[in-house]
């Protein structure tokens, strides 16, 4: 089968280690199932892989991509929780077992015709949901609920600041927040992502804006760039939440600012199967669809990324191999 694999890591050109290329069809051990890939979703998370963070050169080659929509052989259509890990080595959350992974990691990954996993991440794909819809989900969707509901406590009425608009976990997060009654903020740094800010639910503005009230939550994956102005928008005793540090992950952690004001800052990876799950059922009883920038073939997985990284996307980038 084709697939789209890294086979070399380099921080400063990830793009030079992927290659579209022959791979063997996987097969099924005990305790895991084949599913034929209808759709695939591009993540940083890929990126991350190709530029030698958080996955060792021994792990190579490796087929990318996390987030999968299929059909198995006995015509299951199927969604593919994207974390791997044994619930009760976590106490109940799969997302706490120190040995979780995630699809791409410890097991070869979505960007491919076919996709070995553990049969219990697989889950029924809603009708309402096209495959394209199904795989944006996992993953970048899956973090935001979690996020948002799971870790923040997010309430109806709240005030939630989402840093950054256009990507993947972001759109998701300021989709899922206004669905759940908050009022959104967002940041943006063009005025054209502004505007897709606001054509999701959010109040938009410019990076590092003056916001007119504090809130209670902010969103913040991006890290160095956006970290000071996240705890300066947040009310006393306010919470921001973290998964990802895009631009760097070492800001000035503003100890005098987080104790006076009494701010919680606390971190959030993943989603659980029941996450994923509750997530799939609120998206279909709302009828809420992620918004897909593009569908692409596996020879154009490069493109796709390259825009990825010069943020030149809305939303998330769709493969159907
Ligand atoms: N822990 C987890 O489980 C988990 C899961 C998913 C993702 N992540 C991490 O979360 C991050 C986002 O992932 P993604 O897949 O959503 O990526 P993505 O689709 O590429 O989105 C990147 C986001 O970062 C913002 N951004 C990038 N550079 C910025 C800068 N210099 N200043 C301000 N904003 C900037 C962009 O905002 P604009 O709208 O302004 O362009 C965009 O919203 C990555 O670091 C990823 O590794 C972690």
């Amino acid at each position: 089968m084709r697939a789209a694999v890294a086979v070399s890591q380099d921080y400063d050109h990830p793009l030079d280690g992927l290659q579209v290329q022959e791979m063997p069809d996987p097969e099924p051990g005990p305790g895991s199932v084949k599913v034929h890939v209808r759709a695939a979703s591009l993540n940083m998370h890929d990126v991350w892989t190709l530029r030698g963070v958080g996955h060792p050169a021994e792990k190579l080659p490796r087929i990318l991509g996390c987030d999968v929509a299929g059909v198995t052989d006995d015509g299951r259509e199927v969604v593919v929780a994207s974390v791997i890990g044994d619930p009760s080595a976590g106490g109940g959350d799969e997302t706490l077992d120190p040995r979780r992974t995630l699809v791409s990691e410890n097991i070869d990954g979505a960007l491919a015709e076919q996709i070995v996993v553990p049969e219990r991440n697989l889950i029924d794909k809603p009708a309402a949901l096209s495959f394209e819809e199904a795989a944006c989900l996992p993953t970048a969707w899956g973090t935001a609920f979690r996020m948002l509901f799971t870790r923040a406590g997010v309430r109806p009425g709240d005030r939630v600041l989402v840093q950054g608009a256009s990507g993947g976990v972001n759109s998701a997060a300021i989709t899922l927040a206004v669905a759940a009654g908050a009022r959104v903020y967002a940041t943006a740094r063009t005025p054209e992502k502004q505007e897709y800010a606001r054509s999701l639910g959010a109040i938009p503005f410019a990076s590092g804006g003056r916001l007119p009230e504090r809130v209670e939550v902010v969103v913040d994956n991006v890290g160095a760039a956006t970290w000071a102005h996240s705890l300066r928008c947040l009310k006393p005793g306010g919470l921001v939440v973290t998964c990802g540090a895009t631009t760097g992950g070492a800001p000035d952690p503003e100890l005098n600012r987080v104790f006076y004001q009494q701010l919680r800052v606390i971190g959030s990876t993943g989603a659980t199967r029941g996450e994923v799950e509750s997530l799939l059922r609120f998206m279909a009883d709302r009828d809420i669809h992620p918004h897909i920038d593009r569908v692409i073939g596996l020879d154009e997985v490069k493109d796709g990324f390259a825009a990825m990284i010069a943020g030149e996307f809305l939303g998330k980038i769709v493969v159907t191999p």
